[in-house]
Formats: structure tokens, C-alpha cells, sequence
């Protein structure tokens, strides 16, 4: 990992101020920790409790809207993100490609808005199990990336991609690392093609049922600069294991 491992931790619809004690704990943490960079994507909700609660790890939100204000009730605009203390946004996760039917151009919309608004930006791809089965999963990660991911002078530094495959989400099941190894190299080909020079240091985190009892070889796998985590990052526990992980793989 030649830059610094980015660890992130997304929390879903998971979260009442009860779990602010975990992100205290997992912020005192990062200060013995610094070789990685750790950030946490909690509810909107928490967002500015978790930003006062915590002065180390990055804060950010797990989506935003492409506008920037309007008649758009119950939506959250990425000036508002930055004004509750947000540094950046997950975009295109694909729970929200899947539930509220968003398309790559729309992740685009929402990573420009981001962008425009001084968030940095995650950027999620990922193929289904059907698409890997079809043998067409470097297709479909390729397609998602060329619609979906913000184009212009500057980008490169506020951007992270998270590749995840959908069917390893939440489901205890991880490609091979070989199958990491060949996507996350597909997807640095083509950050490289986009960007040019910077798109070498553009972090691609592995994301899909992350874990301590995983984490090492993963973060172990070429091109691959960190991690993003579900389920295993609702506790200060298991998520500063896998952070510790990732230190230990940064000394290497
Ligand atoms: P998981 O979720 O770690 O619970 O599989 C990862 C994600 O959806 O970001």
C-alpha cells in the first residue's frame, strides 16, 4: 500500500446517540494509529454529534443530494453535510443503487455536487453475483466507473473509489483474494487512463464482509488502500482491529 491505508467505517441505518461512545473510543484510538487514516460514516443524524465527539478520525455521510438546496423534502444537500461537520460523502453504495434505483449517472451527479461543496468523495462500484457467475464482472465495474465517477481538473485528490461486490456485502462470503487482486488492478488500469498521473494515487478500498479475522490478508492484496466496512464497524472493537490491521501492514 504505497499510500496511507484508509479505513472507513459505514454505519447504515445504524445508530442513536447511544453508539457515540463507540466513535469516542474509536477516535482516542486513532492517535496510536496514525499511519492509517480512519474515518466514520454514520446516520445523517449523527453527523455533527459524532464530529464534536471525535477530533481525529474523518467524519462524513453515506449520501447526499445533486442539488443544492430546493424543494426536496427529506433529501440532505452536500452544503448541509459540510456545515454539520462532514469532510466527505459515500456515494453509489449499492444499497442505494438497489433501493432507490439510482444509475451511474446519478452517482456522478451526487459526486459533483459533492465535490462542488468541498466534500471529498467514495465512490462505491461493484458487480452481482449473477454478473460475476456471467464471467462479466471487470465489465460491469467498468461500466459503473466510466458513468459514475466525477471527471475534471483537481478531482483526483478528493477521490476514493470502494469497490463491493454486492453479494459479498453483509453476507459473511469474500471473493478470493486473486479475484480482489484481479478486479482492484482492473480498476487502478482505468483510474490511470482517466486521471493520468493521479490516478495512481487514487486509494480503491475493498469493501464486503470486512472483518479482524480477514482484514490482514485483504489489506494485504495489491492496489488495495483500505477498506470499507459495514457490520464490523458498528463496534470500537472489531473495527479498531481491522484498523489495526492495517497498521500493521502499513509498517511492512
Ligand atoms: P459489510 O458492508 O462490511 O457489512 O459487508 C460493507 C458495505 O456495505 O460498505
Amino acid at each position: 500500500m504505497a499510500v496511507r491505508p484508509y479505513i472507513v467505517g459505514n454505519w447504515k441505518m445504524h445508530g442513536t446517540r447511544a453508539m457515540l461512545a463507540e466513535a469516542r473510543a474509536i477516535d482516542r484510538a486513532a492517535e496510536r494509529l496514525i499511519k492509517v487514516e480512519v474515518a466514520l460514516a454514520p446516520p445523517f443524524t449523527l453527523i455533527h454529534a459524532t464530529r464534536n465527539e471525535a477530533s481525529l478520525i474523518g467524519v462524513g455521510a453515506q449520501d447526499c443530494h445533486t442539488a443544492e438546496g430546493g424543494a426536496h423534502t427529506g433529501d440532505i444537500s452536500a452544503a448541509m453535510l459540510k456545515d454539520a461537520g462532514a469532510g466527505f460523502t459515500i456515494v453509489g453504495h449499492s444499497e442505494r443503487r438497489a433501493d432507490h434505483d439510482e444509475k451511474d449517472a446519478d452517482v456522478k451527479a451526487k459526486a459533483e455536487a459533492a465535490l462542488a461543496a468541498g466534500l471529498n468523495v467514495i465512490v462505491c462500484v461493484g458487480e452481482t453475483e449473477a454478473e460475476r457467475d456471467a464471467g462479466k464482472a471487470e465489465k460491469v465495474v467498468a461500466k459503473q466507473l466510466a458513468g459514475s465517477l466525477p471527471t475534471g481538473e483537481g478531482v483526483a485528490g478528493s477521490l476514493t473509489v470502494a469497490y463491493e461486490p454486492v453479494w459479498a456485502i453483509g453476507t459473511g462470503r469474500t471473493p478470493t483474494l486473486d479475484d480482489i487482486a484481479a478486479m482492484h488492478h482492473s480498476i487502478r488500469v482505468m483510474l490511470n487512463q482517466l486521471f493520468g498521473e493521479a490516478g495512481a494515487d487514487i486509494r480503491i478500498l475493498y469493501g464486503g464482509s470486512v472483518k479482524p479475522g480477514n482484514a490482514s490478508e485483504i489489506l494485504a492484496v495489491e492496489d488495495v488502500g483500505g477498506a470499507l466496512v459495514g457490520g464490523a464497524s458498528l463496534t470500537a472493537e472489531s473495527f479498531l482491529a481491522i484498523v489495526v490491521a492495517a497498521a500493521e501492514k502499513a509498517d511492512t
